[in-house]
């Protein structure tokens, strides 16, 4: 099965590079989680039996194989809804190049995006009200697919990324990567690869992004915790300061408990990324965003200009201070913390 999903995976970068260098003009349906269900079934009516057919006919044989989820089973299935849809939508499932993929039309793209945009039913429910526009037609936005192999090139297949200076995105806070891509967008992020990139993001693709980015599984998860449990608290050496990092960011040692939930003068939620497992030197180059003010948010500003990380006699960071934080937390799994 290992050597199953890494020849799929091989087979998803070269497709996705000859995909992307040649531009095709294939249409995914997308469905923006802002909104209202796409195509209904004729009688509005949506339930399991309705779709079950779909994941039979596209979904069923190839997960049996490579020991994915059986979408026959409807328990399996609802479990993993919300995958279901950002995949399906976005063009990512059927796996890119299969069979299935160029055959499922996107008639039946929007029957089971709508079946998880109505909770998953499993008994038969109206879907979504008789609507605004008429919604019996697939909404069509920009082929998503293309710009996802884009993002993947350099924050690798899966959401891991490969390269020290590129981020992992996967398993990421969903409402972080959001802002994200929204400071990217209009500058108040500095980066010339992300800012020349985001500009051309609509707000409905950069949620879609955020959202499947943040699906992505990076880790077996029960293993995941189970091994992060045992560094954070078995590890002597933890660096000096690591503790009150861990108090903000992704504290995966709790089972199950979120990330802490911080609130601006508003009230409005301020999204904590997970840092565990995350590229050791982007983490000291945040710092330097932060201190120069590249990144222009007061928490991190005020812990990126302070003792010890800045040297009181230069003024300069002092990234002896910041290297072995960095390098603890990339040392840690990756873990998803939208699940
Ligand atoms: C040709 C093979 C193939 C087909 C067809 C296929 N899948 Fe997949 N699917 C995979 C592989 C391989 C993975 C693992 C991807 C990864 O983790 O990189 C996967 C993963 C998934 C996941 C994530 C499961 C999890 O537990 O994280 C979902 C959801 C999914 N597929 C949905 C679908 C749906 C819905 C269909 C049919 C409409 C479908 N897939 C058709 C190969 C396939
Ligand atoms: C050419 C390489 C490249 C491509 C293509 C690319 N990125 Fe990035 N991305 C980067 C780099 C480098 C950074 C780190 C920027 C920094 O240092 O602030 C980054 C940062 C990010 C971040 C911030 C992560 C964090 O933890 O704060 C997000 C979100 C992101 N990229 C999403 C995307 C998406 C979505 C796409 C596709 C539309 C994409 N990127 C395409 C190189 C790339
Ligand atoms: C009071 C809460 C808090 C504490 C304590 C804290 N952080 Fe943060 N951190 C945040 C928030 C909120 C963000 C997101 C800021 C943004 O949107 O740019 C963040 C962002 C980051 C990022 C950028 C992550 C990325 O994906 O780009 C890094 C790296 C980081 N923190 C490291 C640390 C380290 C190391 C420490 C300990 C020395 C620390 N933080 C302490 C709240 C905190």
């Amino acid at each position: 099965m290992k050597l199953k999903r890494f020849l799929g995976i091989i087979f998803l970068s070269l497709f996705g590079i000859i995909y992307f260098t040649a531009c095709s003009g294939k249409k995914v349906n997308l469905q923006p989680s802002s909104e209202p269900a796409g195509a209904q079934t004729t009688d509005g009516e949506i339930s399991f039996a309705a779709v079950k057919p779909l994941f039979n006919q596209y979904c069923v044989q190839c997960h049996m194989s490579s020991g994915m989820p059986d979408l026959s089973d409807y328990e399996k299935a609802k479990s993993v809804s919300t995958k279901i849809k950002n995949f399906v939508s976005s063009g990512f499932m059927p796996q890119q190049g299969s069979e299935e993929a160029q055959a499922i039309s996107d008639e039946e793209r929007s029957k089971i995006i709508s079946w998880v945009n109505a909770g998953a039913p499993l008994e038969a429910v109206q879907a979504a009200p008789e609507g605004s526009a008429g919604m019996s037609a697939a909404i069509e936005l920009p082929p998503l697919l293309n710009t996802i192999n884009q993002c993947m090139n350099c924050h690798g297949n899966n959401g891991v990324s490969s390269s020290e200076n590129n981020p992992n995105l996967a398993g990421q806070d969903e409402l972080y990567l959001k802002k994200q891509l929204l400071h990217f967008k209009d500058g108040r992020r500095k980066n010339q690869t992300m800012n020349g990139i985001a500009k051309d993001l609509s707000n409905a693709e950069i949620d879609m992004l955020a959202s499947f980015f943040g699906s992505l599984q990076p880790n077996d998860p029960e293993q995941a915790l189970e091994e992060t449990y045992v560094k954070i608290y078995e590890s002597k050496n933890m660096p000096q300061g690591t503790m009150s990092c861990v108090g903000c960011h992704a504290n995966p040692t709790f089972k199950g408990q979120p990330l802490k939930t911080i609130t601006d003068d508003n009230g409005a939620p301020i999204p904590v990324p997970a840092i565990s497992g995350q590229k050791s030197s982007y983490i000291v180059s945040q710092f330097q965003n932060y201190y120069n003010g590249d990144r222009k948010i007061a928490i991190m500003q005020q812990i990126a200009i302070q003792h010890p990380f800045v040297n009181k006699e230069t003024g300069e960071l002092n990234v002896d201070e910041i290297q072995p934080i960095a390098d603890f937390f990339s040392e840690l799994p990756i873990i998803n913390v939208n699940d």
